[in-house]
């Protein structure tokens, strides 16, 4: 694939788009909706559940050569998404699965207080302080215009609420208030959903819905390795829906209050972890490539110090990989951490359970608790980063726009048009699309003019279409339109009999 356009495509563009052909719809919509949750309609499920199964693929069922030039070994795991509330007091989410949070008491809204920031007046010392949401400077500029003060937002310094002097706290308006000082001093807020266990609802029978798929694994690293055949250096995968209660869910599917995960928990003796997590960082960028975001649009970023998880701060770090969002660009946001867990999870565990969690290596006759490299990527933030990177403005096409998605991920592989509604055609059609759909995804369109046909294939992204013309019917070859090269001056024929081999070759 080619190198991404430098200006990034406009947000609002994608989100039309995605509700137009169906790919996410907002949840609840026809009630107004809910903040943070959307649904993914009949493209969107398709395209999420083909990265989802790509993941499995080149996770589980054929994972990495590793540096010794042998396959990894790494197993599957379904796991419950409520587990006893204990498993998140030992893994620290209890204590420390906190954001601090603002709220205000004029707009009773409430903010990520680290999101927040205020533009500064470099002079005038008059002018309040306005805060907005992290990303949306243009609302402050558009606020200040509309009180006639025409702002220009090189006059203003931009900083952190947090850095903001206590002197001036009361002069600051928030992101939807009129009046200045109403948002509170920041407090703790835990992201975890609450729910009750049985009939009764008690403190007793409290319980959480997860908010990271990893505890599962770590809870059945036992039993995986008293039942399959796994020898450390191993991996356990999942991929699943977590849940958290952001404070401030926004852009779009990037940060919402359901999503899903996949994740592998890479277990390795302690003094082999530095080599393997090199190794995931790299295998799980290069991985991103694979199934078509560009080099371009990726980055790999090494968290500070202050910004680790609690259970990273007792490995070597974390790093993670991020995409050029439309809303981050030109900067990245996060689309995979790969963490370096150390024995932090296994070992609570151990005293929380007193189960134990050791591993006995029969060579060396060692015991240890093993080391853990964890790549945990979000499945629906990679949806957005794909949907964000296939979205390709194109003004000589009917549609104005294709979505350039890599042929293994596409949702619909196929199409199959017969020119018109008559002459044999659509009865010869008919007989492709009854062999290509026990396949892969195909469709079968004869409704409207051709060029209607491929402008909703073109948004739908799919990469070949496969025409059923006069020529057709004297010589069985039918033209194959390509997505992404649709205008040749002689359109490529290939026999009927060989459209299917055509597809699975080019998709694979
Ligand atoms: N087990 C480690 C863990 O959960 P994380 O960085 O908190 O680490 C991993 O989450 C990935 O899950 C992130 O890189 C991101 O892609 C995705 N993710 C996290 N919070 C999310 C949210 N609120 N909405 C969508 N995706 C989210």
């Amino acid at each position: 694939m080619s190198e991404p356009a430098l200006v990034p495509i406009p947000m609002e563009d994608l989100v039309s788009l995605c509700k137009r052909r169906g790919f996410i719809f907002p949840a609840s919509e026809i009630y107004g909706g809910i903040n943070g949750f959307w649904d993914y309609g009949p493209l969107g499920i398709e395209l999420k559940n083909n990265i989802r199964d790509a993941w499995w693929n080149d996770m589980v069922r054929c994972p990495p050569i590793g540096p010794d030039g042998e396959p990894l070994s790494i197993v599957g795991l379904d796991s419950s998404i409520i587990q006893n509330p204990r498993v998140w007091e030992a893994s620290g989410h209890v204590a420390g699965f906190n954001d601090p949070m603002v709220d205000c008491r004029e707009s009773r809204a409430r903010y990520r207080y680290d999101h927040l920031y205020v533009l500064q007046h470099k002079t005038k010392s008059e002018l309040p302080l306005f805060a907005f949401l992290e990303g949306d400077p243009d609302y402050v500029a558009k606020k200040l215009k509309k009180q006639g003060r025409g702002a220009k937002l090189e006059e203003f310094d931009t900083l952190a609420l947090a850095d903001v002097d206590d002197s001036l706290r009361p002069r600051v308006i928030g992101p939807d208030a009129k009046e200045p000082g109403t948002l509170t001093e920041p407090r703790q807020f835990n992201l975890m959903f609450k729910t009750y266990v049985g009939a009764i609802q008690d403190e007793d029978s409290a319980a959480f819905l997860r908010p990271e798929t990893a505890q599962g694994i770590f809870l059945n690293y036992k039993n995986v390795l008293d039942t399959s055949r796994v020898k450390i250096p191993f991996g356990i995968a999942q991929i699943g829906k977590a849940f958290r209660n952001e404070v401030t869910p926004r852009n779009y599917i990037f940060r919402s209050r359901e999503f899903e995960q996949m994740e592998m928990e890479w277990f390795c003796a302690p003094e082999d972890a530095r080599k393997w997590y090199e190794f995931w960082c790299n295998a799980r960028k290069e991985w991103w490539k694979s199934i078509g975001l560009t080099e371009g649009n990726l980055k790999m970023r090494s968290h500070d110090q202050d910004e680790l998880a609690h259970y990273a701060k007792e490995g070597a770090g974390t790093f993670d990989i991020e995409y050029r969002f439309p809303f981050t660009a030109p900067g990245y946001g996060e689309l995979e951490g790969v963490a370096h867990r150390g024995n932090f999870d296994l070992t609570q565990h151990q005293t929380h359970s007193k189960t134990k969690l050791e591993y006995f290596e029969p060579e060396t006759k060692a015991r240890f608790v093993p080391h853990v490299i964890e790549p945990a990527a979000g499945l629906s933030r990679g949806v957005l980063a794909i949907l964000s990177e296939a979205f390709t403005p194109d003004s000589d096409r009917p549609s104005g726009v294709y979505m350039k998605f890599h042929p293994r991920i596409a949702p619909i592989k196929a199409a199959i048009f017969p020119l018109v509604k008559k002459d044999g055609m659509p009865e010869t059609a008919q007989k492709l699309y009854m062999d290509l759909r026990k396949k892969f995804p195909t469709q079968f369109d004869v409704k409207q003019t051709i060029g209607k046909r491929y402008a909703r294939m073109d948004e739908a992204g799919t990469p070949f279409c496969f025409a059923i013309d006069d020529v057709t019917m004297k010589d069985q070859t039918v033209t194959v339109r390509h997505r992404d090269t649709p205008r040749v001056d002689v359109p490529e024929r290939i026999s009927l009999d060989k459209v299917a081999r055509y597809v699975t070759d080019h998709i694979s």
